[in-house]
């Protein structure tokens, strides 16, 4: 669906500030109200070193994505921006109605948001007048800011009355194996995922959207992401806190789509094409991971750190082969390492996509790092998930050095055509 309009870049791997040459340069125009363009032109430095391969990404802050469509909701597919604020809500209304006016106001700001525009006078008019939009995303442009909405659980129970009308497989996630879930990390009847390659306007876009709900909805929990863990078509591969690349195998191709993301089953109309969201705060034991020789880390990870290879192989995107032994006859890749219990060859078939953020809550009460993962997940049927996670949290290496402590699932309807707004079906 991406509707891109690319005029200025900005190199990811370097920023060289200087003359506003085309090769090298950094000129920020902030002319023309709100929406104005960003203009950054930089020239890429080849690192040399490790992830050095000389491969330029570009970063484009004029980027736009289009909110109305007649597919998905942009931010799961949309390969993944720099950024990531993520929030639950708890519903405070039980009248549909409540939900639905909430939906179509959000629906409107964000198409607004999504174009890089305020939702409102930032100044109103009236001396004692209150702003419409807080205005810190002013002239900062689009950012290619995507905001996606999720419907939890609670929406779909007897207290709205709309359980005839719920997506065919949305339920409570089952307890899982190492599950150590914090109640205040946990659960929300709604989700807001806004992506950006600018972190203020991924925030702006949260912070008044969750204005908007006063009255409707209270927000829960949140989790600031950045250093996106995951890789989309054509993008190179990031790496999470744990200093590995993350994103090597991961969905990619319409085909694997249609299998394993958009809902396309016997459920209701307005569900086709959505898809299932889950989240988890994964917490990194981050102080032992690095006092761990690097030998282990690759063990429990099942590839190396610098160039991401599966242990049975020596380029990122070898093929892991799970059944090749060393010269000693045990397994290049540990059964238990993260890979092979994750691996569609050992589940199945059984894919799902990733599409994940490095967060940190700065220190914790002892003074240790506090950081981790924010783990998005999108399937078109939660048990993928489950069946993934029971494995993995049962024995996965990587267990020593991480916690789940946060947890959610959200039905993602899909986008509204022009003129509609988000899950009219579901009140139709
Ligand atoms: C902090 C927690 C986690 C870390 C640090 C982590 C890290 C990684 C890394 C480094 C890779 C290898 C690169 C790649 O193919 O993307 C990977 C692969 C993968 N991870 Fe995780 N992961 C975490 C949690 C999870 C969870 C909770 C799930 C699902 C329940 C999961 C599912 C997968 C899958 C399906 C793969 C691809 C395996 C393959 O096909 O080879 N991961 N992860």
């Amino acid at each position: 669906m991406a509707e891109e309009e690319r005029h200025d870049r900005l190199s990811r791997r370097g920023l060289i500030i200087g003359s506003a040459a085309a090769a090298g340069g950094l000129v920020v125009g902030a002319a023309g109200g709100a929406g104005a363009a960003v203009s950054i032109h930089a020239a890429r430095e080849s690192t040399g070193g490790a992830g050095g391969d000389g491969d330029e990404e570009v970063v484009d802050l004029t980027t736009q994505h289009a909110f109305y469509g007649s597919a998905e909701q942009a931010g799961i597919r949309t390969p993944p921006q720099r950024y990531c604020v993520y929030m639950t809500f708890d519903l405070s209304s039980t009248l549909a109605g409540d939900l639905q006016v909430l939906l179509a106001r959000w629906s409107g700001a964000i198409a607004q948001l999504m174009k890089g525009k305020s939702i409102g006078q930032v100044e109103p008019a009236r001396a004692d007048g209150v702003a419409l939009d807080t205005g810190e995303a002013l002239d900062l442009g689009p950012a290619g800011l995507t905001v996606t909405v999720g419907l939890g659980p609670k929406v779909f129970g007897d207290e709205f009355g709309l359980a005839e009308r719920k997506p065919a497989l949305m339920r409570e996630l089952k307890a899982l194996p190492s599950d150590a879930l914090d109640p205040a990390l946990t659960g929300g009847d709604l989700s807001l995922q806004a992506c950006a390659e600018d972190p203020q306007v991924a925030y702006h876009a949260i912070r008044d959207l969750a204005r908007m709900a006063k009255g409707t909805a209270a927000t829960r929990w949140t989790v600031m992401g950045f250093g996106r863990a995951s890789a989309g078509k054509g993008q190179t591969t990031p790496r999470n806190l744990m200093g590995y690349k993350d994103g090597t195998r991961n969905i990619r191709d319409d085909d694997e789509y249609r299998k394993f993301v958009w809902v396309d089953d016997d459920g209701p109309a307005w569900t086709q094409g959505g898809t299932y969201q889950v989240v988890r705060k994964i917490q990194m034991n981050i102080e032992n991971w690095d006092a761990d020789r690097v030998s282990d880390q690759n063990r429990v990870i099942g590839r190396d750190k610098s160039e991401g290879a599966p242990l049975s192989g020596t380029k990122e995107f070898d093929t892991p082969d799970f059944t090749a032994t060393a010269s000693d006859g045990s397994p290049k890749i540990a059964p238990t390492a993260h890979i092979a219990l994750a691996a569609h060859e050992n589940n199945g078939g059984l894919k799902i996509l990733r599409r994940s953020y490095n967060y940190t809550d700065g220190l914790n009460q002892y003074g240790l790092l506090d950081a981790g993962l924010l783990f998005l997940s999108y399937q078109n049927d939660p048990a993928h998930f489950e069946t993934l996670q029971a494995r993995l949290g049962a024995s996965d290496l990587l267990n020593e050095y991480i916690s789940h402590i946060g947890s959610a699932i959200f039905f993602v309807p899909p986008a509204p055509r022009e003129g509609h707004y988000l899950a009219e079906g579901l009140f139709a």
